[in-house]
């Protein structure tokens, strides 16, 4: 566990080029498990997310040779089917495996992923659209396993999804590739980074289209061949660059920009005073147009604003004119930054949003939702940050605190780097390189 020691309130400056997108690569690196071929995946990030998917690889059975940020997978050698539970229980995504194996081999022994080990949630969507592929899955309480069977394979089916899931269309679509027949899957989630997993699934012989909106359509075929692919970059790192450079006054261009993909960021950026200028097809450069002001936000699947985005987007809030709302509705508890922003000066409240139906409303499911637990946030600005040791408790949480000592007063202490270790490679580097005085301090072991 290391710390961030930073010293506060300098503009950033210059040029600053987006890693490989981490909700790409995890897949891809699943969708491995596919063929018996080499599959070459460039632009991987080296994040702690990725180091625990090459764990689960390894613990199949699967060998991956790594050369700077290039992965090659060569699957088919000796095989597990059961991916161990102190692997499992540090990444969600590890339980995608289920789909190649149950397709390839008929079994898989995957743990209940994170959080909660009391029941099969959260990823009980998942696990009854693969039923509905003919899988055979019992949850057995007592070890936090799912064991899942498929001797006759899979089959193709007809799935609706009636709440959103994006990991949970891409579980689908690597069953599907493989099964007999063919699956649609409906309410199918719109994220960007699933058309990644589809585009490379294509050069590896599948047959995916996206055949109506929210409905995907897979025709499964016999074996998939190996191939090469280059990640997309990571646009939730540049709404992060965005927001660094208009909290702290500064101005940053972003080499790989995602523009494309921004949309719903950029409509409220612009009006929050937020500046961006195209500089090329791949460069963007962020700046502050004007006076920050508070602008209301509510989570949305794609093409919404972003439930990764909000927590960067209250760091920015608490320098604006105003009082300004933040509404998730895809996970239910996701404000757990809110505590250290106050730390630091932020004045923040938490509130229950008056919602007709919830059960209908909210993504995430309505019975995981503790009485007493809020949805929204509204932030009084502007308020002066100011130095304070802090504790990152997860990913988009950690990069928030990191853009909240950027922008303080003072010399702040940050615990808890490894969540950011998770999703963005060396971010101290990148951001001293734009004039950040950001130090990491390795924790010394007793
Ligand atoms: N859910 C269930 N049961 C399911 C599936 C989902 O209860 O079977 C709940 C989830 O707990 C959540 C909501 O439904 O409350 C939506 O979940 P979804 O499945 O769409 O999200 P996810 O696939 O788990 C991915 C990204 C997230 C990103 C969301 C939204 C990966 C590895 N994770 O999560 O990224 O926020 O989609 O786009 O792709 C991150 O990068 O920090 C991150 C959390």
């Amino acid at each position: 566990m290391d710390t961030f020691i930073i010293s506060g309130g300098k503009p950033l400056h210059g040029e600053v080029k987006l890693g490989g997108a981490k909700n790409v690569a995890l897949k891809l690196m699943v969708a491995g498990l596919l063929t018996d071929e080499p599959l070459i995946i460039h632009n991987v990030p080296d994040i702690r997310d990725v180091a625990i998917m090459l764990e689960v690889l390894a613990s199949l059975g699967t060998t991956v040779d790594r050369k700077g940020s290039t992965l090659t997978i060569h699957n088919g050698h000796a095989r597990q089917f059961q991916v161990p539970l102190d692997i499992g229980a540090r990444l969600r995504t590890s339980s995608m495996v289920i789909g190649p194996l149950l397709a390839r081999f008929g079994r898989a022994m995957i743990p209940n992923p994170g959080g909660c080990r009391i029941g099969a949630r959260p990823i009980d969507r998942h696990i009854e659209a693969l039923r509905s592929m003919g899988a055979a899955i019992e949850y057995h309480s007592e070890d936090g396993y799912f064991y899942a069977t498929s001797p006759e394979g899979l089959r193709g089916t007809s799935y609706e999804f009636t709440k959103n899931s994006h990991t949970g269309t891409e579980t689908v679509i690597l069953a599907a590739v493989l099964a007999a027949g063919t699956t649609v899957i409906k309410g199918a989630a719109e994220e960007v980074e699933i058309d990644e997993l589809i585009a490379l699934l294509d050069h590896m012989g599948a047959r995916i289209r996206r055949s109506a909106p929210r409905e995907i359509t897979i025709e499964g075929v016999s074996s998939l061949r190996g191939t090469q692919y280059t990640i997309m970059p990571d646009r939730n790192e540049e709404v992060t660059f965005a927001i660094a450079a208009a909290i702290t006054g500064g101005d940053i261009t972003v080499i790989g920009s995602q523009r494309q993909h921004l949309s719903a960021f950029f409509e409220v950026f612009a009006v929050a005073g937020g500046g961006y200028e195209a500089i090329d097809a791949t460069k963007t450069r962020y700046f502050r147009q004007n006076k920050i002001i508070s602008v209301d936000v509510l989570t949305q699947q794609h093409p919404g604003f972003m439930t990764d985005w909000q927590a960067p987007w209250a760091v920015l809030m608490t320098q604006a004119t105003g009082t300004a709302t933040i509404h998730e509705t895809v996970f239910e508890n996701r404000f757990g930054y809110a505590e250290e922003l106050k730390k630091m000066g932020a004045q923040i409240e938490p509130y229950d949003p008056d919602v007709a139906n919830p059960a209908g409303f909210y993504n995430f499911n309505w019975e995981d939702h503790t009485p007493g637990d809020y949805h929204a946030i509204r932030i009084h600005g502007p308020t002066t940050l100011h130095n304070a040791i802090l504790t990152m408790n997860d990913l988009r949480a950690g990069a928030t605190l990191v853009l909240a000592a950027l922008a303080a007063h003072g010399q702040s202490v940050l615990h808890g780097v490894e969540h950011i270790d998770r999703g963005y490679e060396k971010i101290e580097e990148r951001l001293r390189g734009m004039g950040a005085v950001i130090e990491r301090v390795k924790e010394e072991r007793v």
